[in-house]
Parts: C-alpha cells; structure tokens; sequence
C-alpha cells in the first residue's frame, strides 16, 4: 500500500520523505488554509521534494471553472493531480480533464456507488473518507474493502485510496482492505513508527552498551 500525506506543511513533508516512506502527497483547502500563503508556490514546492502524485484540489462548482483551475493545477509540475469533489459536474470535470490527460483524484466519497461512477468517469484515484463515516457511526473501512474488492473483479485500474485516516489502526485496516493507497496526517505516521515497548528497548539497549564498555575498560 502506498502512503501519502495529508498536508500541506512543507517541514512536515520533507522530513516524511527523508524517512523514505513517502509515495505521494494530498492536499485541500482546510489544509491549505493551516499554512496559508500561495497555494501554487507550495504545490511547486511539494512537487519538487516528491516524485509521487500531489493532490490540488479545485474548489469551482461548475464545469468550466473546475477545467479552469485544473488545467492550471497540471502546468505547475508534472506529478499534479487535481482533485475534484463528487458531484454531477465534478463526473463531468473529471471525464473532460482525462479525455485532456489530465489525472484527477476523486474526494469526498461515502460510497461504493460513487466511487464506482468516479472511476468510470476517468478518476485515477478515488478518495473514501474513512473517518468521517466513522464520525456518523457508520464503518467507514466498508467502502474501502468493497472498491477493493469491485476494482479487482472488474479489472478498473483506478485506484482506492483511503483518505480522512485518523488513527494508526486505520491505517492496518486500509491495508487489509485492500487500499492500493492511504493518506494520512503526519501526527498519525510517527504515531505508526513508535510503540513503548521499541522505545523503551532501545533505551535499555543503550544503557547495557554503556555498562559493558565502561566494565571493560575497567578490566583494561
Ligand atoms: C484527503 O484527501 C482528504 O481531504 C482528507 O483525508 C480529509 O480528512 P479529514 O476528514 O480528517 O478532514
């Protein structure tokens, strides 16, 4: 499974891909609007630390204005990807920007069926929010699984990336799914890196290191 992060926050971002576990990066305009500045400078900036896709979201409700903001999205770098809400003209939008070359990211589907008409549309990859139907008391890894699952049997190449992740165990579910991709914030990656027991060995493995030195260069 491929991971990608959700943010917009430069340091966060490169410090991601000097840990060598970063396939890609998404962004929207709440996450955008935690860092501020111009969006085009740090989509450019994004694309230039990772090869990966770089999710740009538009924010126009018609047509020409989704194209509009879309086409401008693709001359920033070549590994952009516009992002496009579900809707009737986002199906639209999407159909138009692939006919174009233009590969688009599907966002806020909450279900199978929309994932579905997205991925017919032309969408590569296709964006369920986990955690938010999780926040509505509905089990949000059931959309993931069954894309998985509709995409493999049906040998649709777009791709089901689980995005809204909130916890680590979110992250082990998506996988188990079937998710060809997860995006995560990053508290929630070094969430993944830790657990006590890691830390605290590698604290106890220090300490003895030290005891048999200092005890051997005693017995010197
Ligand atoms: C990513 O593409 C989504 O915009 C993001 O994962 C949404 O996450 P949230 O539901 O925590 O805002």
């Amino acid at each position: 499974m491929k991971i990608f992060l959700d943010t917009a926050d430069i340091g966060e971002i490169r410090q991601a891909a000097r840990w060598g576990v970063l396939d890609g990066v998404t962004t929207n305009p709440s996450l955008y609007a935690k860092v501020g500045g111009s969006y085009d400078d740090i989509l450019r900036e994004v694309c230039s630390i990772t090869s990966g896709p770089v999710s740009a979201e538009v924010v126009a409700d018609d047509v020409d204005g989704m194209l509009e903001e879309g086409r401008h999205f693709a001359t920033l770098a070549p590994n952009i990807v516009v992002k496009v809400a579900m809707s009737e003209n986002g199906l639209e939008a999407i159909s138009r920007l692939a006919e174009e070359g233009i590969k688009t990211n599907c966002t806020l589907i909450f279900t199978s069926n929309q994932g579905l008409l997205a991925a017919k549309a032309g969408a590569s990859l296709i964006s369920p929010f986990v955690g938010r139907l999780d926040d509505i008391n509905q089990d949000g890894m059931i959309v993931i699984r069954e894309l998985a699952e509709i995409f493999a049997i049906h040998e649709i190449e777009s791709e089901v990336l689980a995005a809204s992740i909130r916890n680590p165990l979110h992250m082990t579910q998506a996988a188990l799914a079937g998710a060809h991709v997860a995006t995560l914030p990053f508290k929630i990656l070094q969430q993944m890196v830790h657990h006590p027991l890691t830390d605290k060995g590698i604290v106890q493995f220090k300490k003895d290191w030290q005891k048999a030195r200092e005890s051997a260069a005693a017995k010197a």
